[in-house]
């Protein structure tokens, strides 16, 4: 849903960020559901689209579910450093988050919401018997009990660092907000 008025402070324009991204992991129809979390290799770097699971504004926290043996848990135990990107052509806004990131695999933070995801269709993303990205011979999947919690781990992502950009008819405008404050950028 568009927003009824263009936030017009750098303040207003950080709490509406905050806003649509807590919006965005409640609503499964926001384009910020589904950012890319790019992450850093030895060689490069590596991108993938995730679901955004959770938005914590007062930690400034985003949550997502993953394999703990997939590519980008390795990546990210090894360069926590990553960027999370989304853009919504309702807001006209792209979002850049610098995060660091850092991953659960036990304790009641993976329990609560095992205990929750396991209820759905999208716990088998966590049960397969092989790593994320191994060869094989047949696409089709069997169905697995769901009654341990598998590979599932939970990846937070605390973010340093705002990129804000919005494309407007009436002329563009950027942001950035961190430890050092906010300020306008030329887009
Ligand atoms: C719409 C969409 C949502 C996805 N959500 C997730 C997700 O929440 N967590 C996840 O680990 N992979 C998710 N994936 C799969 C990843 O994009 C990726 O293919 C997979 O995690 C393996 O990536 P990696 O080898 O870089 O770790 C999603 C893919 C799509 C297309």
């Amino acid at each position: 849903m568009a927003r009824a008025e263009r936030p017009d402070t750098l303040a207003a324009i950080e709490a509406a960020v905050w806003q649509e991204l807590a919006r965005a992991a409640l609503d499964k129809h926001h384009a910020w559901r589904t950012p890319v979390l790019a992450t850093g290799l030895s060689d490069g770097a590596d991108a993938r689209v995730v679901v955004l699971r959770e938005v914590d504004p007062p930690t400034r926290t985003l949550v997502f579910y993953t394999d703990i043996r997939s590519g980008k848990v390795a990546q990210c135990l090894e360069q926590p450093t990553a960027t999370v990107v989304m853009w919504s052509s309702v807001l006209g806004w792209q979002l850049r988050c610098r995060v660091q990131l850092s991953l659960d695999t036990q304790g009641v933070s993976v329990l609560s919401r095992w205990a929750r995801l396991k209820l759905s269709p999208a716990a088998q993303d966590y049960l397969s018997p092989l790593p994320p990205g191994s060869v094989i011979d047949d696409p089709v999947r069997p169905v697995l009990p769901r009654d341990d919690r598998g590979h599932f781990g939970v990846l937070f992502a605390r973010v340093d660092s705002l990129d804000w950009l919005e494309l407007h008819r009436d002329g563009h405008r950027r942001a950035r907000f961190d430890a050092d404050g906010a300020r306008w950028l030329q887009p």
